[in-house]
């Protein structure tokens, strides 16, 4: 993995460093930083990622009554509703990232997109937390696109709570989705909870640790935090019978079979806890709070520099050293009022106060953070500075660009975050060919934001440049975009590649030779083997197994 790899599990215990670079002792920001719980909701569309997004701030007590971020219809004002509640409650919510406190715990929750054709834009937020609860709709099981990004979080050794959403509506049985997620994605699943009827006919979960029974109260549309009552086996005996009794024997025999929790297998990406709930009524939900909070890791200090041989950087950067963090996101236009362009960073190291000075790694200039004001806003001075695992929002910061590192004092530079390969690509050329200066700034820009990845040859030439896709909305957002904001307009012809797999400078005109197959460089100099399907990938790959032919993203083949 080439991502800004998170150094280990563990939280840091931290060395007193003199040269922190701000008022906070290293034992301050060593406590603060395991605190922390920075973690994102990945999940196929329409598994109720924003249900239960909401749902875990109702629960936290953030939001009083549900209803504010939830549902289709109002999905477009989730981020001013938001606004109005951080206003309104002093808390810190933008569209990156869900600040607040539960219990003695500071829970940030990266947002990640709903499309999948923006599954890139969640592979980069995964590289910026430290935890990721997936979400699967008890129905439909693993999904496509639940599949890839559990893989992503597998290869990259993040630890993932499982939830088993929507147990108030006839589903799998949970066997089978035990076996699913076995098989498919090869974690073995410890589930914390098993529910207690079927799918459908839900009444409510035995916690396999305690052996106590929670039963679940239906409240009308969840509209308000839904009461669960507990009690011991024998009360769960007499009240739910038989059923009560199937629960517990399928939790022997998923004992018998190993499938309990283990802490350490958990943190190192082996397994992962289970949880049912059904997002909608809010049952279950203080259960995943409660996980989070006591089970996954807090700010883990990661890793830079040279990489061993499994292409693991070697150097650890502990949070307790000076500011560091990196940037995972870029967004243009958050604020159609001002034309603002957004740079979203995890605090890696150290304590941001907003005003610091700190430098740019990639090109060592120094940046103002004073101008670039944080995006939380001067009225909300909890955010006036972050902690290892926090995100910040640094506004006009036009030379940010994702993967780039800032830091103060101790030189670092965090590795670049992977892409995915990309499966549609299309040549853009400037509708006005008086309008070049314009599709070339745009386009420059798009790239920077990661809208879509820009490829180019020197036989295509600088005038039509190759946009890369991992989802074909990608190329609606960067047409809109770039007519909108730079009044380029741009004709998109599609090309008939469905593949792209990294080489190398030596073996990149063997491939190019290849009938049908093109290589274009990427904009960060990464040479591209294009091809139309994955067949004529394999027979490449078998005929030159001697020259560079690589998957983007570790074991995505
Ligand atoms: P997403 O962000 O992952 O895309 O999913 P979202 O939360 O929008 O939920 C998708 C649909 O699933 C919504 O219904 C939502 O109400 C429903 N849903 C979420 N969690 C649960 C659950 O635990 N149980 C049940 N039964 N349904 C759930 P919709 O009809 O698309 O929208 P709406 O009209 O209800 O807002």
């Amino acid at each position: 993995m080439t991502s800004a790899a998170p150094a280990s599990n563990a939280p840091s215990t931290g060395t007193d460093s003199a040269s922190t670079a701000t008022s906070a002792s290293a034992q301050d920001v060593a406590r603060e930083a395991a605190r922390r719980r920075t973690f994102a909701v990945i999940s196929h569309p329409d598994a109720g990622k924003s249900t239960l997004t909401e749902a875990l701030a109702l629960h936290a007590q953030v939001i009083n009554q549900a209803g504010a971020t939830h549902g289709k219809a109002g999905r477009k004002a989730t981020v001013s509703d938001w606004m109005e509640i951080e206003k309104e409650r002093g808390i810190s919510i933008t569209s990156a990232a869900l600040q607040f406190a539960y219990e003695d715990q500071v829970v940030n929750l990266v947002d990640t997109p709903g499309h999948s054709d923006f599954s890139e834009d969640t592979y980069r937020v995964l590289s910026a937390v430290d935890a990721a609860v997936m979400l699967v709709d008890a129905a439909k099981g693993l999904e496509p696109q639940t599949l890839k990004l559990f893989r992503v979080c597998k290869a990259r050794g993040l630890p993932v709570i499982t939830v088993i959403n929507k147990w108030d509506r006839p589903g799998l049985d949970p066997l089978a989705l035990m076996e699913q997620i076995q098989e498919q994605i090869k974690l073995v699943p410890t589930p914390l909870t098993w529910p207690v009827g079927i799918a459908g006919d839900f009444r409510g979960v035995l916690e396999r640790r305690t052996g106590e029974y929670v039963a679940y109260t239906r409240t009308a549309g969840g509209a308000t935090r839904a009461p669960e009552e507990r009690m011991g086996a024998d009360a769960a005996q007499a009240r739910e019978g038989d059923v009560w009794a199937a629960a517990v024997e399928e939790s022997e025999l998923l004992s018998a079979d190993g499938a309990d929790h283990d802490q350490e297998l958990f943190l190192s990406g082996f397994t992962t806890p289970v949880l049912f709930a059904s997002a909608i009524s809010n049952f279950g939900v203080s259960s995943i709070l409660r996980t989070l909070v006591e089970l996954a890791p807090s700010a883990v200090p990661f890793r830079h520099g040279e990489e061993d041989a499994e292409g693991r950087p070697l150097e650890v950067r502990e949070v307790t050293a000076p500011f560091s963090a990196f940037i995972f996101k870029v967004q243009a236009g958050m604020n159609t009022q001002h034309r603002d362009r957004v740079a979203f960073a995890r605090v890696c190291s150290g304590v941001f106060e907003r005003g610091m000075i700190v430098t740019h790694a990639q090109t060592g200039r120094p940046f103002a953070t004073k101008y670039a004001q944080t995006l939380f806003g001067s009225e909300r001075g909890v955010l006036d500075t972050a902690h290892p695992g926090d995100i910040i929002g640094l506004v006009n910061a036009m030379t940010l660009r994702i993967g780039d590192t800032i830091y103060v004092d101790e030189p670092v530079t965090y590795p670049p975050i992977a892409t995915f390969a990309p499966e549609h690509f299309a040549v853009a050329t400037a509708r006005d060919s008086g309008r070049f200066k314009q599709f070339r700034k745009g386009i420059e820009q798009l790239d920077s934001e990661g809208v879509v990845q820009v490829l180019r040859s020197d036989l295509r030439g600088q005038q039509s440049p190759v946009l890369a896709a991992v989802g074909p909305m990608q190329f609606e957002v960067a047409q809109a975009r770039m007519e909108s904001e730079f009044g380029a307009s741009i004709r998109l012809e599609m090309l008939g590649y469905t593949q792209a797999r990294r080489t190398d400078a030596a073996s990149a005109p063997t491939f190019a030779a290849v009938r049908g197959v093109e290589v274009m460089e990427r904009t960060d100099g990464t040479p591209l083997v294009l091809a139309p399907d994955k067949w004529r990938m394999s027979v490449m790959e078998r005929d030159h197994p001697d020259l560079v032919l690589e998957p983007l993203i570790a074991g995505d083949r």
